[in-house]
C-alpha cells in the first residue's frame, strides 16, 4: 500500500541563523556553511541544484557538482553542447541550491553564468581519472542514443585510437555563475524559518531578512 507521504514532516530547530551573526561577505557566509558541510562528510555535500532556461523560456533543474568557488563565483563541469550548454548560450542567467537536510540548510545562489577559460577547463579536465575524461570525451550528453551497447561500443573505439593520452575536447569545459543574489536559509521551529538575503547593489551586498 502505498504511504501516506503527506504527513511526512520533520521538525527543524537545530540551529537559528541571526541578521547579527552572519558575515558581512556572503562568499565568506557560503564557505563557513559549506565547510561544515563537508567536514561532517554528508555525502556529497558539493551536489547542487543548476537551474537554468531555455531560449524559449522553459526552466529545467539538474544536479551538478561544484567543483570550486571564489570571490568569482561557483564552478562547475559539463558539455557545453548538452541541454543546459544550449540553455546557458541562449540566456545565461541561472540559479543554484544546495540542500543540506542533516544542518537543516538551504543556499540559494541567482547570477549570470560564463565560460571558464581553456587553461581552468584543462587543468580540471586533466585532474580527472581517464575512465572520466574518456567519457566526457565520447557521450554526446544529453542526446538520444540508441542503447548503452552503443555507448560502450564508442567508448571502446575511443579508447583504441587515443589510449590515455588525448587533449580535452572542446566541447567539454567549465562554467562559472557569477553571483548578484545568495539566500541562507535556516529552518527553526514551526516552519518559522531563518531567512537571510544578499543582494549585489551599487557595488555593496545589501542583507536583509525574509519572512518564512
Ligand atoms: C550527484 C550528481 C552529480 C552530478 N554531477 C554532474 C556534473 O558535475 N556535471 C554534469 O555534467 N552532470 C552531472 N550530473 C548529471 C546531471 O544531473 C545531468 O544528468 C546531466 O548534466 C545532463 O543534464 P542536461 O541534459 O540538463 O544538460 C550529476 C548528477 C548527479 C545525480
Amino acid at each position: 500500500m502505498k504511504k501516506d507521504f503527506k504527513k511526512l514532516r520533520h521538525e527543524y530547530g537545530m540551529a537559528e541563523l541571526n541578521k547579527s551573526d552572519i558575515n558581512s561577505n556572503p562568499f565568506t557566509q557560503f564557505q563557513i556553511w559549506f565547510e561544515q558541510a563537508v567536514k561532517m562528510e554528508l555525502p556529497d555535500a558539493n551536489a547542487m541544484t543548476l537551474a537554468t532556461v531555455s531560449a524559449d523560456n522553459k526552466p529545467s533543474a539538474r544536479i551538478l557538482l561544484l567543483k570550486d568557488y571564489n570571490e568569482k563565483g561557483f564552478c562547475f563541469f559539463t558539455n557545453y553542447k548538452s541541454r543546459k550548454g544550449g540553455d546557458i548560450k541562449a540566456n545565461p542567467y541561472g540559479a543554484l541550491v544546495f540542500f543540506w537536510p542533516e544542518l537543516e540548510r538551504q543556499i540559494r545562489i541567482e547570477g549570470k553564468i560564463e565560460k571558464l577559460d581553456s587553461k581552468s577547463s584543462d587543468e580540471y579536465f586533466f585532474e580527472r581519472p581517464v575512465g572520466s575524461r574518456t567519457a566526457a570525451s565520447v557521450s554526446p550528453q544529453s542526446e538520444e542514443i540508441e542503447s548503452r551497447e552503443i555507448l560502450s561500443r564508442m567508448i571502446e573505439t575511443f579508447k583504441k585510437d587515443n589510449g590515455d593520452d588525448f587533449k580535452r575536447p572542446a566541447f567539454w569545459g567549465g562554467y562559472r555563475l557569477v553571483p548578484d543574489l545568495f539566500e541562507f536559509w535556516q529552518g527553526r521551529e514551526n516552519r518559522l524559518n531563518d531567512r537571510i538575503e544578499y543582494n549585489f547593489d551599487n557595488n555593496n551586498w545589501r542583507i536583509r531578512t525574509l519572512a518564512p
